[in-house]
C-alpha cells in the first residue's frame, strides 16, 4: 500500500463553487418554458447574476409547535419538537402532502428494532429537542434530536437520533440526513428497518415513475382495500377499481422495487394542478445503505407512498438484520437524500429534470453544506485505487476483470458485503481493463471485496485497509482467482448473482401488472411466476441434456415445488444428462454450483441413482432472502465447489439430480445462478 497523495485543502471551495453552478445552470438549461406564468422569485433565481437578489432562505417558529422554513420556491413545516414533516408548499399546492393524514403520518423516519428475545416494534422517530443549527439568507439547517436514557429501556430505542433538515438559497427542495449514535454500555438489540417516508396527497399525485420505463398513472389505495389479497397481504388483485382499466391487475410494492446502485430516484408526478409538479426522492449515495450494491429495495408504490430505505432485511433476510452487542459505541449518518420537486407541462420533462438534478446531486456529493461534524466532506476522506485481475489456468481469454464490482465494506469473510449492515460501504465498477478508484472513503478499517460479470465466485484483498483522511491507497495489480478445479466440460447459465438469463414464464393473464410489461426484462417481476412451474411441469420436472437443452428455454428461472392442490406441494428434482466416453474413475469431478437465492431450502446433489440415501452434497437448511415471493431474480448469492468421486460416474449417459427437499409452500426453493461440471485437473 502505497500513499501517493494528500488530497488538496481547495478543493471544499472547488466543489461549494461547483454545486452552485451545477444548481443555477440546470435553472438555466431546464425545459421550462417562459409560457408558464413564473413567480417573480422564481425567475429571478434562474438568473445567474442576481442570485444575490433571489430571495433569502428564512424560518420561522409558529406557536412553540411548528417550524416553517423557506426560500421562495418551497415551503417546508415541520413539527416542533419531533421534526415530523407536515407540509411541503410548492408551485400554489398549499401541501404536497396527505393533510388529511395524522401528523405524524405524512413526513417521517421510522425504525423496526427489538431486544433480543423480545417482540420486534415499529417505532416513528420523535424528537425531543429542537434547535436552529443554522440560519442565514444561503441556508438553514434545523435539529430535532431525540436522546436515549435507561429510564426509556423497552419503551423506545436506545439509540440517540438526530433528524437534520436542510434549506438552500435557489434550491428546489430539501435535504435529510440522520445521525444515529449509540453509546458505550447501552442494550443489546436489533435493527431490521430504517427508511424515511413521505405520504403524498391521494387526489393530486397519480402518476408514479421509478425507471424510464416503469412509470405509469397508478391505481389508488382504496382500489387496493376493495381488491382481493392474493398469497401475501402486499400483493392485491384488482378486482373493484375507480378506474376500470385497471381491474384485473395485480398490484404489489415489491414489483417495484430496484437494486440499491441503481435506486437513486424515483417520485410521483400531480397531473392535477397546471403545470404538473413532480415529487422525487434523489438518493445521491449509497454508501449508507446496507448490504451493497445489488440488495433490492422498495421505492415508491401505491399510496401514493415515497421511501427512501436506508437499511432493510428485504430480499436477504434476517442475516441483514443490524445486531448491536457488547455495548460498542457506534455511530453512523444516514443521508443527506433531498426532496426534489419540479413543475413542467409535460410528464416527461419532468422525468427528464429530475435526472439532471440526480446527477448534479451525485456529483456534488459528499456535500459540503450539511452542518454536522458527522457528516465528513470530501478532503476528510479517502481514496483507493488499483486494477483488478482474473487468473484462470483453463482460460485462455484476457485477463482483465472487466466492469468488475469493487468495493469496500466492514472487515469480515469473503462476501460478507452482501450482509453487511453495520457499517458504511463504498462500491465502484471498475473500467474495461478493470481499473478502478474508489473515492470520498470515510476514514476507517475495512477489507476490499470484488466480484466480476462473467466470474464466479468472489474476491478479497488479503489485508484489511485502514483509511486515512485525505489519504490516497494505489493497490497496483490484484489478482483475482476464482474456484476452478478441472477443464469446463458444461456449464448451465451466466455467472451474474441472477437467474434472469433462464426461462421466466409468460405471467398468468388474469394476474398480472401491466405496468412491468413496458421492460421486456422485467417479466420476472410478474406475481405467481412460481405457479407457473407446475403447469409446465405438472408431472415430470426438468430434464435438461447438456448437449441439446438450451438454458433460456429449458432451465426454470426458480427451482420450485409442485402444487399438487389444496395448498399441498411436492418437492421437484431436476435432472442434467451428458455423457462421458472415457470417465476417469481415480479423478474427482468439480461441480461448481453459484445460487443466486435460496428460501428456507435445501438442495441435495446426487450423481446416477437419485434413490441413495446420501447425497453427494447437501447444502443443509439455508436462506430467507424470499426473493420468489417478492420478484426478486436473485437475492443473496451461495457459491458451492461439490466434489464428485469419479468412481460414481460411468461411461455413457450420466445424471446429475438436484432435489429441493423442503415442500411446505410455494415458496420454499432456490434459483440457481449458474453451473458448471469440471473434469478431473489436468497437470
Ligand atoms: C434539550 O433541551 C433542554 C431544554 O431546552 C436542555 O436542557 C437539554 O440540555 C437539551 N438536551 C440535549 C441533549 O440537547
Ligand atoms: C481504464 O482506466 C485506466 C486508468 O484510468 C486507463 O489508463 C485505461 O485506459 C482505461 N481503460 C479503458 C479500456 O477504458
Ligand atoms: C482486520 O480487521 C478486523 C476487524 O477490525 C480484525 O478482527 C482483524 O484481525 C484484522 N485483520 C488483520 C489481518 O489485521
Ligand atoms: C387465473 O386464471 C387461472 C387459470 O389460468 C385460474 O386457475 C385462477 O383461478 C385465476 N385466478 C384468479 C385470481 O382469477
Ligand atoms: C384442504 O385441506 C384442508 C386441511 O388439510 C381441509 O380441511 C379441506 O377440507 C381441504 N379442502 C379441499 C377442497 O379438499
Ligand atoms: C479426490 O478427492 C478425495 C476426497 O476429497 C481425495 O481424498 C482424493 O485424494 C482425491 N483424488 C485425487 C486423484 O485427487
Ligand atoms: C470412490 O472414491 C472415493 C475417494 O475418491 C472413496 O472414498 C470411495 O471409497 C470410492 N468408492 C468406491 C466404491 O470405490
Ligand atoms: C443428449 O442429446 C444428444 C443429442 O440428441 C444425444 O445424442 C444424447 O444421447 C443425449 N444425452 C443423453 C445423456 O441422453
Amino acid at each position: 500500500m502505497e500513499i501517493i497523495r494528500e488530497a488538496s485543502g481547495t478543493r471544499k471551495w472547488g466543489l461549494i463553487i461547483m454545486h452552485l453552478l451545477l444548481l443555477l445552470g440546470d435553472c438555466l438549461c431546464s425545459s421550462r418554458t417562459t409560457n408558464i406564468p413564473l413567480q417573480d422569485t422564481f425567475s429571478k433565481g434562474r438568473e445567474l447574476s442576481s442570485s444575490s437578489s433571489s430571495p433569502a432562505v428564512k424560518l420561522h417558529v409558529e406557536n412553540h409547535e411548528q417550524v416553517v422554513i423557506e426560500n421562495g420556491l418551497v415551503r417546508v413545516t415541520l413539527s416542533i419538537p419531533e421534526g415530523d414533516v407536515l407540509g411541503i408548499e410548492y408551485k400554489g399546492i398549499d401541501n404536497v402532502l396527505e393533510s388529511q393524514n395524522q401528523d405524524y403520518d405524512r413526513g417521517y423516519l421510522d425504525v423496526v428494532w427489538n431486544q433480543p428475545g423480545k417482540q420486534s416494534a415499529f417505532e416513528r422517530i420523535k424528537g425531543t429537542n429542537f434547535s436552529i443549527v443554522m440560519e442565514n439568507e444561503d441556508q438553514v439547517e434545523v435539529s430535532f434530536l431525540k436522546t436515549w436514557k435507561s429510564s426509556m429501556e423497552g419503551s423506545s430505542i436506545p439509540v440517540n437520533i438526530d433528524k437534520r433538515y436542510i434549506l438552500l438559497k435557489d434550491s428546489s427542495g430539501f435535504y435529510s440526513y440522520f445521525i444515529f449514535e449509540r453509546l458505550e454500555g447501552w442494550p443489546d438489540i436489533k435493527i431490521d428497518q430504517i427508511r424515511i417516508v413521505f405520504k403524498l396527497k391521494e387526489d393530486m399525485f397519480k402518476f408514479m415513475a421509478i425507471t424510464d420505463e416503469r412509470q405509469r398513472l397508478m391505481p389508488t389505495a382504496m382500489d387496493r382495500s376493495k381488491g382481493e389479497k392474493l398469497a401475501y397481504p402486499e400483493a392485491v388483485l384488482l378486482t373493484n377499481p375507480s378506474d376500470p382499466a385497471f381491474k384485473g391487475e395485480v398490484d404489489d410494492k415489491y414489483q417495484y422495487s430496484i437494486a440499491n446502485k441503481d435506486n437513486t430516484l424515483h417520485g410521483w408526478i400531480c397531473f392535477k394542478s397546471d403545470p404538473r409538479v413532480g415529487f422525487w426522492m434523489i438518493t445521491p449515495s449509497t454508501e449508507f445503505r446496507n448490504a451493497g450494491p445489488m440488495k433490492q429495495d422498495l421505492t415508491s408504490h401505491v399510496g401514493p407512498t415515497t421511501l427512501s430505505m436506508f437499511v432493510s432485511t428485504h430480499y436477504g433476510g434476517k442475516d441483514l438484520t443490524m445486531q448491536f452487542r457488547g455495548g460498542k459505541p457506534w455511530k453512523k449518518v444516514f443521508g443527506p437524500v433531498f426532496v426534489y420537486l419540479n413543475f413542467d407541462r409535460h410528464s416527461s420533462s419532468l422525468w427528464r429534470d429530475a435526472q439532471k438534478q440526480k446527477s448534479i446531486e451525485m456529483e456534488s456529493w459528499p456535500y459540503v453544506f450539511p452542518q454536522s461534524k458527522d457528516f465528513l466532506p470530501s478532503k476528510q476522506r479517502g481514496t483507493v485505487t488499483g486494477k483488478l485481475v482474473v487468473k484462470d489456468q483453463y482460460i485462455n481469454s484476457p485477463n482483465v476483470a472487466d466492469s468488475a464490482h469493487v468495493g469496500l465494506a466492514l472487515p469480515g469473510n469473503v462476501g460478507s458485503w452482501q450482509t453487511e449492515s453495520m457499517g458504511y460501504q463504498f462500491w465502484t465498477q471498475a473500467n474495461n481493463s478493470g481499473d478502478f478508484i474508489i473515492k470520498n472513503i470515510i476514514p476507517g478499517d475495512y477489507n476490499l471485496y470484488a466480484y466480476v460479470p462473467g466470474i464466479i465466485g468472489d474476491y478479497k484483498y488479503y489485508s484489511n485497509i485502514t483509511i486515512k483522511p485525505g489519504g490516497v491507497i494505489n493497490l497496483g495489480d490484484l489478482v483475482y482467482s476464482p474456484p476452478r478445479n478441472g477443464p469446463t466440460l458444461w456449464e448451465i447459465g451466466i455467472p451474474d448473482r441472477t437467474a434472469k438469463e433462464f426461462y421466466v414464464p409468460e405471467p398468468y393473464p388474469n394476474l398480472s401488472n401491466k405496468l412491468l410489461n413496458r421492460e421486456p426484462n422485467n417479466k420476472f417481476r410478474q406475481y405467481g411466476l412460481w405457479e407457473r412451474y407446475t403447469d409446465l411441469y405438472p408431472k415430470n420436472d426438468i430434464v435438461y441434456n447438456v448437449t441439446t437443452s438450451d438454458y433460456h428455454r429449458d432451465w426454470f428461472f426458480a427451482h420450485v415445488n409442485r402444487k399438487i392442490g389444496n395448498k399441498t406441494y411436492e418437492p421437484t428434482t431436476w435432472q442434467i444428462i451428458f455423457q462421458l466416453e472415457n470417465p476417469n474413475q481415480q479423478g474427482n469431478y468439480t461441480l461448481q454450483l453459484a445460487l443466486a437465492s435460496a428460501n428456507e431450502a435445501e438442495l441435495e446433489v446426487r450423481i446416477n441413482d437419485p434413490k441413495i440415501d446420501n447425497p453427494v452434497f447437501s447444502t443443509g437448511l439455508i436462506g430467507r432472502d424470499n426473493a420468489i415471493a417478492r420478484h426478486g431474480i436473485y437475492g443473496l448469492y451461495r457459491f458451492y465447489s461439490i466434489n464428485i468421486a469419479g468412481n460414481l460416474t460411468v461411461k455413457g449417459k450420466n445424471t446429475i439430480y438436484l432435489r429441493q427437499a423442503r415442500r411446505t409452500g410455494p415458496f420454499e426453493g432456490l434459483m440457481y445462478d449458474y453451473l458448471r461440471l469440471e473434469g478431473p485437473p489436468q497437470k
